[in-house]
């Protein structure tokens, strides 16, 4: 880790846009910074400010890439930074997803619109190891269906066969035309959890997503038969430290940066009102 309150200098290697409003950016660290998936680092622009941010892939090649949606002041000012700009990274920082609990269990990847960008850095990490996860599923929703992010890797993965995949769409004139196998429906994505058939008690579940998934997802998974302590989501709070220093991001007497911001449904039930 870089020191964890000195940005370290990143170049900004690559922009991609994805859809409207959420491009995949691309940042080459002057220090090498490797995140675990779910893990997350500080983005500074130099006197602007700075935000929190996932990674979406497994950092190859020394760079470290996130999806990243133009939602205010600072991520504005990213999207007006054109490649070959200098950043500032932070990080990295809080404790990701438990990968060693996913050996040979169903793994149960459940995200929402944005979510699905730290769960891609997830799906790459059980997909590159294959004594993790003897069956991977993949049940992802999102408002309409140009806003399913990853959607041509996804199929094609699941075309392949590494991975089962439902999609869902809050709504659509056409929906997508994918191969027979992909199932989309038009609903919210907890509804196409009904039919699937997986062993709760073998599965290990990773939620991300907007608060209202969470809401209706983990405690239904939870009834469904999963374990609590073998559900997990990831969290969202404001943050500046990003270290446990700050008190900025306190929930329930827990460090959403520090000891977060993955959480399993066993330590969330402790934690009120943090989802
Ligand atoms: C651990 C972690 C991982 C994240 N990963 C990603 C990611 O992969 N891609 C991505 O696009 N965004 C991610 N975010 C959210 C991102 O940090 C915010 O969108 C960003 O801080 C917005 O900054 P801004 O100055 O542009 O917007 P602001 O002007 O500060 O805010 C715009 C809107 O976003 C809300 N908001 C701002 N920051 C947060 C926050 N930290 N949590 C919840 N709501 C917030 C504000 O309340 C406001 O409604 C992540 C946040 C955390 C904590
Ligand atoms: S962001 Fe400072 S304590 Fe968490």
């Amino acid at each position: 880790m870089t020191d964890a309150l000195h940005p370290v200098a990143a170049v900004l290697h690559k922009i991609v846009p994805m859809a409207a409003d959420n491009h995949l950016f691309s940042f080459l660290p002057e220090q090498p910074m490797a995140l675990a998936p779910g893990q997350f680092v500080e983005i500074t622009l130099p006197g602007i400010g700075s935000f929190p941010v996932s990674s979406c892939d497994q950092g190859r090649n020394g760079l470290i890439t996130s999806c990243i949606r133009r939602a205010g002041r600072v991520t504005e000012a990213l999207y007006h930074l054109e490649e070959g700009d200098v950043v500032g990274l932070r990080g990295p920082f809080g404790v990701g997803f438990p990968l060693q609990l996913f050996e040979d269990q169903e793994a149960l990847l459940i995200a929402g619109g944005l979510g699905m960008a730290p769960l891609r850095a997830l799906l790459h990490a059980l997909l590159d190891d294959h004594r993790r996860a003897g069956r991977i599923i993949v049940l992802y929703g999102s408002r309409q269906p140009e806003m399913l992010l990853f959607r041509e890797e996804l199929v094609k993965l699941s075309l392949e066969q590494q991975i089962e995949l439902r999609f869902s769409v809050d709504f659509a004139e056409e929906l997508p035309s994918l191969d027979g196998r992909v199932v989309c429906k038009i609903g919210l994505v907890n509804e196409l959890l009904a039919g699937l058939a997986f062993t709760p008690r073998k599965t290990v579940a990773a939620v991300c997503g907007p608060p209202a998934l969470y809401h209706c997802m983990l405690e239904e998974l939870a009834l469904i038969g999963i374990p609590a302590a073998k559900i997990f989501a990831t969290l969202e709070r404001r943050m500046r430290c990003g270290v446990g220093e700050c008190c900025h991001c306190v929930v329930a007497g827990r460090y959403i940066c520090r000891d977060g911001p993955v959480f399993s449904l066993e330590q969330l039930r402790k934690m009120t009102e943090a989802i």
